[in-house]
């Protein structure tokens, strides 16, 4: 083992693709996106790469950030059995001697053979949904409501908006606004608003991703962010918010759509989704170990 570089990235991005078509991962985002992502990632501290004659076989990267149950990390660990196992096992030593609370793995469904001996307990199913875009249902405007996006939503009022309406959300973590809109499409970035007053009731954020052989029709139109503050709730905003994201992404050029949902949403969120169409499309597995 030793720490990854930037300049290994392609290599990386190769060994992830095999996690995915062996069904470990559900996805890997393009170069770019992860570039992106890794832009000032700590490298030499926080990962680690396995070769195997000059051949890269496994890898680890650990992701934190606060959170009010404390510091929160993800492992990202590649590689076969034990070569995963023993990635995992450097991820999670590394997150309790950062000072984290929880540690986060998450794998395909039946992946996580192994991740019980080493301390990880199974916490959750994680769901992708995907729905194509041919025919949108109609969705009235919710009334008392209007939709606006981030062309004249003013700057500041995501940031808001996320972390109010995700509060509740299990191992929900503060994001800042360029996390959260960061270079995405203005007119993906969606608010509901009541009428009279203009208050920020609700939002969803969307991009357009293409993933390569990924068998969706590409690119793929992601939905992600969707809150309601609780006030607002159980009035149709997040149904309204998503079919409109929904016919957005088409206009961007998305052939299909997906978002993710936690398997155990309090809310039921998943509902919201199926009622709309999505149907669950893969099924990952969260598993977490926690320090005191
Ligand atoms: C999940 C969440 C986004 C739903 O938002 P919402 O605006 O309440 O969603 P909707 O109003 O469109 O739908 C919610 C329910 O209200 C029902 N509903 C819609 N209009 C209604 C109305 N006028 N009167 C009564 N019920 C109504 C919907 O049928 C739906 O029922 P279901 O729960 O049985 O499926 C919201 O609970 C939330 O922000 N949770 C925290 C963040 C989160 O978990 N986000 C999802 C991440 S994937």
């Amino acid at each position: 083992m030793r720490p990854g570089t930037a300049d290994d990235l392609p290599r990386l991005m190769r060994l992830w693709k095999a996690e995915v078509a062996a069904g470990r991962q559900d996805m890997l985002p393009n170069e770019r996106t992860l570039r992106r992502m890794l832009a000032r990632f700590d490298w030499e501290a926080k990962s680690r790469v396995v070769e195997d004659d000059g051949r890269m076989v496994g890898s680890v990267l650990v992701m934190s950030r606060p959170s009010p149950d404390g510091i929160l990390t993800n492992v990202y660990a590649a590689g076969e059995s034990e070569v995963f196992l023993a990635a995992v096992e450097w991820g999670v030593r590394l997150s309790r001697a950062a000072g984290a609370s929880v540690a986060q793995v998450f794998v395909g469904k039946g992946q996580g053979d192994g991740l019980g001996a080493i301390g990880l307990t199974l916490v959750r199913p994680w769901l992708r949904m995907d729905r194509n875009l041919d025919r949108l249902p109609e969705v009235a405007a919710v009334p008392g409501y209007m939709l606006a996006d981030a062309t004249t939503v003013p700057g500041g009022s995501w940031e808001r908006m996320f972390n109010r309406t995700f509060a509740d959300h299990w191992r929900f973590a503060p994001r800042g606004e360029g996390e959260i809109i960061g270079d995405h499409a203005p007119e993906l970035c969606l608010m509901a608003l009541t009428s009279t007053g203009g208050s920020p009731s609700g939002i969803t954020i969307g991009e357009v991703e293409d993933y390569g052989d990924d068998p969706r029709p590409q690119p793929v139109g992601l939905v992600s962010s969707v809150g309601t503050l609780p006030e607002h709730r159980r009035r149709g905003l997040a149904t309204w918010l998503v079919v409109e994201m929904l016919r957005r992404l088409r206009d961007a050029g998305a052939r299909s759509a997906s978002l993710y949902v936690d398997g155990q949403s309090p809310m039921k969120a998943y509902d919201v989704y199926r009622k709309i169409g999505f149907e669950v499309a893969t099924e990952a597995e969260v598993w977490e170990a926690t320090f005191s």
